[in-house]
């Protein structure tokens, strides 16, 4: 292992003023994208759609890194080029999914576990071939009533560590995802709470497995309510709050912070960001590593129409921008009316 060199990815994905695209979408959940947009859920769509986002040449000023897909990854553009070297030649560097969903996690009622570690070093392997330089790995945690346990937190962090070990193994920057859902009613300092214990967890187990975090990319959920609480947390709280638990639990050898959006409006996700590094105090980049939030308005745009391929490349490009700014904490409301 070359730590130096994870360490300059690493460094790179967090680079100021840019973030991670997360296009990784398994073909079931890009269906309920499309489902929305009425398309239908063809390889070819999948494709025409990621082709339209990495040819985005404003918006991918703003995305360090792109997470891909399995299918993505082996795909070529309409004229034959491999989707990948269009990444990279937008100046960005592809990366991959490499966990397989998560499965109940027997004896833990409502609980997962994420699967996929089985064979997962050769996987890696042929990712690094094709110019993966970094992977992601999502647990995920759900908060009701008497959940999450302990038990599920240190099985989700262990199967957290195994994967990390094993991308540094191969060369690759590991992204250790632990996904607090927002879905439910619970309320910020629940949030709080889970995302402390989730956290502790997570690096403790890194250390056990000898995870070297010069190497590795955090990409934790913020600390805010559920969805359904109806106690809504002003966004000074959010930020505040989430860098409060990220200081009593993240060590300051980890290069960078990029958070998912977790079913945050557009809005919010930016605004959140832009708070946090404003307030700024850290050792870590914040930075972003959205799904959603980068997506929604030129999947909108787009609606599997040919004609709208401009349209959709400014939305994501207006995105983009606005995370971008809201990385250096540049980011202000009047932006996204202007622009609007
Ligand atoms: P969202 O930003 O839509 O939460 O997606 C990010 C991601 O990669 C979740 O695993």
């Amino acid at each position: 292992m070359d730590l130096n060199a994870l360490n300059a990815v690493a460094e790179a994905m967090v680079a100021p003023g840019k973030g991670i695209l997360a296009a990784d979408e398994s073909t079931g959940t890009i269906k309920k994208r499309f489902d929305a947009i009425g398309v239908e859920n063809t390889e070819e769509n999948r494709r025409d759609y990621r082709e339209l986002m990495f040819r985005a040449a404003e918006g991918m000023k703003y995305v360090s890194g792109v997470i891909l897909y399995d299918e993505t990854i082996w795909q070529d553009a309409a004229d034959g080029t491999p989707l990948v070297d269009l990444i990279t030649a937008a100046g960005s560097i592809p990366g991959i999914k490499v966990d397989k969903g998560v499965t109940p996690l027997p004896g833990f009622p409502g609980e997962t576990i994420t699967e996929g570690l089985d064979g997962l070093g050769a996987r890696l392997a042929a990712y690094y071939e094709r110019g993966a330089r970094f992977a992601k790995w999502r647990a995920v945690i759900d908060i009701a009533d008497g959940i999450p346990t302990q038990g599920a937190i240190k099985a989700n962090a262990h199967a957290l560590a195994r994967y990390a070990g094993l991308c540094q193994a191969n060369q690759i920057v590991p992204i250790v995802e632990p996904e607090i859902l927002m879905d439910g009613a619970h309320d910020i300092a629940r949030c709080d709470e889970v995302t402390r214990a989730v956290l502790k967890s997570v690096f403790a187990e890194l250390a056990e497995m000898r995870v070297a975090l010069e190497g590795i990319v955090l990409k934790p959920n913020m600390v805010i309510c559920g969805k359904k609480c109806a106690n809504r947390a002003s966004v000074d709280e959010v930020a505040r709050r989430t860098i409060e638990v990220l200081k009593a639990t993240v060590p300051a050898a980890v290069p960078g912070i990029a958070y998912l959006s977790g079913g945050q409006s557009d809005e919010e996700a930016t605004a959140h960001l832009d708070a946090m590094n404003r307030i700024g105090g850290f050792p870590w980049k914040m930075t972003f590593s959205y799904g959603r939030a980068l997506q929604a308005a030129p999947q909108k745009a787009w609606a599997g129409k040919r004609e709208n391929v401009a349209a959709a490349q400014a939305a994501f490009a207006h995105r983009a921008r606005m995370n971008g700014l809201a990385s250096l904490g540049q980011w202000a409301e009047d932006m996204e009316k202007v622009a609007a």
